[in-house]
């Protein structure tokens, strides 16, 4: 079944308007296979209907349905393992140097933007957790998307999960079994605090961060939505802090607050000085 021009446009400028995720025409098959579970649960038989019902009628709750529908959560356990790396070997060292300086805080404190179900935020505790103390750490994992920090928060991962990437010894060393699945241990558990934020608004509480990860998202945003963020991101930071992106992003072209730093076959970005004063 085709999707009508008009339920399409107006999906994809709900989605647009509520997270920056921008829907290209040609996505159409996209905007049905994700939101035809939402008709049938409302007991439609199909997506045009249930767009026809939510315009007529929009309630708060099933806009957010839409646009959580919508997004990609697609994660795993160290994922491209090079940031992870980056941060043990360069990141922390340096940070631990100028804490000694007195320019850190004691406490690191890790912001994982956009961290989907919780795998991001978990393998950084369990890289840091090799260098530094549970006490010592402090990471805000956010995300739009109730249902992935939901889940996140329950700490649980089924063994389909585990298998995306998760190395067999941090398994045995951070993890216990619950039932079928696998459960994330404390002190770790306790390092991490999960709350909803939108990249649109201003940072979350919990900074400045030292660190930020913003990986695999901004690819969704158009080049002014990237800029913003960005923007925004510099402003949750402390001066000399690092950001560190997907493989397939950059903040070259895109915004000049920052340096980029190479680390072994990775690289890293940090608060260009100028704005960092
Ligand atoms: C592909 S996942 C990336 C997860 C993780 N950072 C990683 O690299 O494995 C993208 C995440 O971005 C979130 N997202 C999309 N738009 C967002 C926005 N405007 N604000 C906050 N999170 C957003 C989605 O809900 C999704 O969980």
């Amino acid at each position: 079944m085709t999707l009508a021009p008009d339920t399409f446009a107006f999906v994809a400028d709900l989605v647009r308007r509520r997270s920056a995720i921008q829907l290209e025409p040609g996505k159409e098959y996209l905007v049905e296979s994700r939101l035809l579970p939402l008709a049938r649960t409302a007991g439609l038989l199909d997506v045009d209907s249930y767009v026809r019902g939510i315009r007529a009628a929009p309630h708060p709750t099933t806009l957010e349905a839409v646009v959580e529908a919508l997004t990609t959560n697609e994660t795993s356990w160290f994922r491209d393992a090079l940031p992870f790396r980056a941060l043990v070997d360069h990141v922390v060292p340096e940070m631990l140097t100028a804490t000694t300086s007195g320019m850190f805080a004691p406490q690191l404190r890790i912001w994982s933007a956009a961290c989907s179900s919780g795998q991001e935020p978990y393998s950084i505790a369990m890289a840091l957790a090799d260098v530094l103390a549970p006490s010592r750490m402090k990471i805000t994992a956010t995300d739009l998307s109730d249902q992935m920090l939901e889940r996140g928060r329950s700490g649980r991962y089924s063994q389909l999960e585990i298998n995306r990437g998760l190395p067999a010894p941090m398994l045995v060393k951070h993890f216990t079994r619950a039932g079928a699945d696998w459960e994330i241990a404390q002190p770790l558990r306790s390092a991490v605090t999960f709350q909803r934020h939108n990249l649109l608004d201003a940072p979350p509480v919990g900074g400045p961060f030292d660190v930020v990860f913003l990986r695999n998202v901004l690819i969704y945003f158009d080049l002014a939505t990237k800029r913003d963020v960005l923007r925004r991101v510099q402003q949750a930071m402390r001066p000399g802090g690092f950001l560190l992106l997907g493989a397939a992003e950059t903040t070259i072209g895109v915004d000049d607050g920052w340096e980029r730093v190479s680390v072994g076959r990775s690289s890293v970005y940090r608060l260009a000085p100028r704005r960092a004063a």
